[in-house]
Order: C-alpha cells, then structure tokens, then sequence
C-alpha cells in the first residue's frame, strides 16, 4: 500500500482529486467507483473545479457507487443518489444515465444486488474506486463480521453506524437500518484504490487497516491484499501509527 500523509483535509482532497483527475485524463471512458459521506465531499467540489476550470472531462466517464440506503426515494435529501448529484454530478458533464447507484427502492433487493454486480461486470469493472472508511473499519457498508462478504449484497447497518450517520438526518427523520453494498470481493477486483480519511475518529480503524490483523473484525484490512491500493490520510487519522513508531 501507498501511504500519503497529508497536514489536513484540504490537501487530502487535493491530492485525492488529482489522482481522479489523472485517471479521468489517461483514460477518458473510466469507470469510477465512488462514495458517499462526508470524507468525499471536498474531492468532489475539487473535481468540479477542475471541470470549470481546467476543462476536466467527464464526458466518456461511467460511475457505479458503494451503496444506497434500502427504503429512501432518489429525491429524498438523505439517499446516496441526491447525495452524488448534488455534489458531483449536477455540476460536470458526466452523462446521467452512465452514474450508478443502488436503487434502495427496488421491491427486489436481493435481485437488485445480483443486478448490480452483473452491471459492474458489464461495464468491465472498476477502474478507480474511491472509498471512506467507518471509525469501525466499514468499507462500503461492509460492517465487522465473521467473514468476508464477497458480493453486492443487503446489508444490516451496525448501531455504531447508524449513530454516526444520524448526524445527516434531522430531527423526528428515522436513519435507514438497511442498505445495499458492494461486497469486499466487489471492492477488491477493482483495479486501484484510493481510501480516504481524516480526523480522529477515524485513527483507530487507519491503525487496524494498516497495522492490525487481516480480518473481517475491520474489514479494511483486507485491502493489504490488494496489489494497488493508495491510502490518504491526514495527520489526525494517522495520529495512532504516528504514536505507535
Ligand atoms: C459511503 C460509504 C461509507 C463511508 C464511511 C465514512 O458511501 O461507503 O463506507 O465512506 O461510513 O463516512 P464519512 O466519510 O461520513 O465519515
């Protein structure tokens, strides 16, 4: 793995982008896995600025994203599509109906997973996949278990999960208990990665997936097995290897 430590977010999200960025300009048709949450969001107001003004182009680009809540309609503020749209693609000219996201509405879950999985394998999988990591070590919505979930696949968020994800929701809103997620066997036959993270809270699981054990206890660890993964961290999420050397 390639470790960047960066001094804060926004020069975690300049140098995220910019590896977007080259990937987009060496290979115009890429296809993208992207994420949701609030880690990503200053990397996509970057790439929207290099859309404006460095004329980035996202014309031949396809995405497919990690996951979407089970039970929330596309328009509703709090789903993972409003979510891409609004802060990517709205503002590029990435073609619509090439941006891919679970659809947490399907009266089929489980054959909306199946669905997904084939529509990555139709796309010829993932070029680039873009990921947070949960202060649990959640990849996706892949959350600590006894095993590895290889596909696409429904998903019971943890309680952990849930509380940190209330902070998006508002008042009286209920946060979705399910979703759908891309499985880590998913994740890892992209052909590159780039995690993501900042702040403390996020220390211990960036300790674990570099440090700690291969296991599904912290399903980012699993990426040590990939062959081309770069981590970006600031110096906050780093602070416990920086404590333990
Ligand atoms: C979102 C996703 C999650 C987040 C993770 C971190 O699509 O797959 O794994 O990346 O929960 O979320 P933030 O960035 O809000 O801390």
């Amino acid at each position: 793995m390639k470790v960047i430590v960066t001094r804060n977010y926004e020069e975690m999200c300049q140098k995220a982008a910019r590896i977007i960025a080259a990937q987009v300009t060496l290979k115009p048709d890429s296809v993208l896995g992207l994420a949701t949450g609030s880690t990503p969001v200053g990397i996509y107001q970057d790439l929207v600025k290099k859309y404006q003004e460095d004329r980035l182009d996202f014309s031949e680009v396809c995405t497919v994203n990690l996951d979407e809540y089970i039970g929330l309609d596309r328009e509703n503020p709090q789903s993972y599509r409003y979510f891409m749209n609004h802060n990517l693609f709205d503002h590029v000219n990435i073609p619509k109906q090439y941006t891919y996201v679970p659809n947490g509405l399907s009266s089929d879950p489980e054959d909306e997973c199946e669905d997904y999985e084939l529509l990555i394998q139709q796309l010829g999988g993932v070029d680039l996949q873009l990921l947070g990591i949960g202060g649990n070590g959640h990849i996706g919505f892949n959350e600590p278990a006894e095993s590895f979930a290889e596909e696409t696949h429904v998903t019971n968020l943890t309680a952990s999960t849930i509380e940190a994800n209330s902070r998006f929701f508002g008042e009286g809103e209920e946060v979705p208990k399910q979703a759908i997620t891309m499985g880590i066997g998913t994740i890892m036959q992209a052909k590159k990665i780039l995690l993501v993270a900042n702040g403390e809270s996020k220390a211990q699981a960036i300790y674990d997936t570099l440090y700690g054990p291969v296991s599904p206890n912290c399903p980012a660890s699993i990426l040590r097995f990939h062959q081309d993964v770069t981590v970006i961290v600031d110096e906050a999420a780093f602070k416990k290897v920086t404590e333990q050397q």
